[in-house]
């Protein structure tokens, strides 16, 4: 039988029994511990670091740790805070995550810790590279893009005979989750879905099985914290009576941003109250004629008129902010950075079908923007001072962030208004 023990979390005293998990003896006194790789019936696997605690001083994993007595660890540190949300914000920099497109949005163990930890935006520059995306399973489709080599699936779905169907396959940053097709196919469906729920992202997905919840409906749809977004607390200034001006401008995008804002109905009204807009596409003001108080991007840089665009964006306006996924994380457009842009414009205007006789030209003229080699989100080309997720985000959602820069306000968001899809 376990000894009980005492131990230290954070300086609060916990009575508990040795040898137990510190993530489970942490929640069951109120304190979370952030997991990926962790799953309760799996022995602990330590692959994703998310649980990284510091025991007596030292870095250690919060899941693989068997609490002993006298153990005092730190998890709620402002370093250790910032280390889980670099990991996260790594792991959507380094795979090709496009949540308003992922058929595990709402239900994927990575988005919901992005929601809680409020990350809106990575430190670091996306990848975008290119892994296979595997359909020719029986059953699964495996998007290796998404992957966080987490190795639940290598380490826990098996054939009835006992076989592996996962494995990781080369080595370093080289490594892959790769599909044994022959054992897949022993797989009921049942197995199959196992599979599919124990991934913690959108890599295992089975076939006619995916988008079953009604959207919004979804796991974490509807749990999780308000984010509390940075306010500096003061009112931007604006000339006496006059009123505060805002430009807009939509780069590689839908215009779905665009259209959200219109989407605030009659409280546009009280928008246009305090808020005249200059160069704008809602307006169809072509050029800036004064200086601005707020900049919205919506869509990031795909050519060089968009770089142009949004390097006059931030030197016209006082505060900029990006608009919605393209905007942030390059969003849908930038799912062409994985197909050499030469084979995008063959695809698009030598191999698609067209209506007009040897129109099948790629189209090339001096008045033309150049395309880029990728898609960029702003905040690669310029400095972005603020940042409105989502796909596209709410009209109220929009205009209470604003709203709150212009005038000072404090101002919180709910999760439910917190999207990134
Ligand atoms: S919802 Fe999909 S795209 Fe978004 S983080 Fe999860 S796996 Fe990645
Ligand atoms: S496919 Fe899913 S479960 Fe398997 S290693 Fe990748 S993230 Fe983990
Ligand atoms: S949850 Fe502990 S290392 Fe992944």
């Amino acid at each position: 039988m376990s000894e009980t023990i005492r131990i230290k979390i954070d300086g609060k005293d916990i009575t508990t029994f040795s040898g137990r998990n510190l993530v489970d003896v942490a929640k069951e006194n109120g304190i979370f511990i952030p997991t990926l790789c962790y799953f309760r019936d799996i022995h602990p696997l330590g692959t994703c670091r998310i649980c990284t605690v510091k025991l007596n001083g030292r870095h250690t994993t919060g899941c693989t740790t068997k609490v002993a007595d006298g153990m005092e660890f730190e998890i709620n540190t402002p370093e250790l805070l910032d280390n889980r949300k670099a990991i996260i914000e790594m792991l959507y920099a380094e795979g090709n995550h496009f949540c308003p497109s992922c058929e595990k949005s709402g239900k994927c163990d990575m988005q919901n810790l992005g929601y809680d930890m409020g990350i809106t935006v990575t430190r670091y520059p996306h990848v975008f590279s290119n892994k296979i995306v595997d359909f020719n399973p029986k059953r699964m489709i495996m998007e290796t893009n998404r992957c966080i080599l987490c190795r639940r699936c290598v380490e826990e779905v098996k054939t009835v005979d006992g076989n592996d169907v996962f494995s990781f396959v080369n080595r370093g940053v080289k490594t892959v989750v790769k599909i044994d097709y022959e054992q897949e196919a022993k797989l009921t469906e049942s197995e199959a879905m196992r599979a599919m729920n124990l991934c913690p992202v959108g890599a295992i997905l089975v076939k006619g099985m995916i988008h079953k919840e009604p959207f919004g409906e979804a796991k974490y749809d509807l749990l999780g914290k308000a984010v509390k977004p940075k306010s500096n607390g003061k009112a931007l200034k604006r000339d006496d009576g006059g009123k505060f001006i805002i430009a807009t401008t939509s780069l590689a995008g839908c215009f779905g941003c665009h259209m959200s804002i219109l989407d605030a109905d009659t409280e546009l009204l009280d928008m246009l109250e305090i808020v005249e807009f200059n160069k704008s596409p809602l307006t169809d003001i072509k050029n800036f004629s004064k200086r601005c108080h707020i900049g919205l991007v919506e869509g990031g840089c795909s050519n060089s008129e968009n770089v142009h665009i949004l390097r006059e964006f931030r030197k016209r306006c006082d505060i900029l902010i990006s608009l919605g996924e393209c905007a942030i994380m390059g969003g849908i457009p930038a799912m062409r950075n994985f197909v050499p842009l030469q084979e995008c414009l063959e695809e698009a205007y030598l191999n698609s079908p067209t209506t007009e006789l040897g129109a099948n030209i790629i189209p090339a003229h001096e008045d033309i923007p150049k395309m880029l080699n990728n898609v960029y989100p702003c905040n690669e080309i310029v400095k972005i001072d603020h940042y409105i997720p989502g796909c596209p985000p709410s009209a109220q959602h929009i205009w209470k962030v604003v709203k709150s820069l212009l005038l000072g306000e404090e101002f919180s968001i709910a999760h439910d208004e917190f999207k990134y899809d």
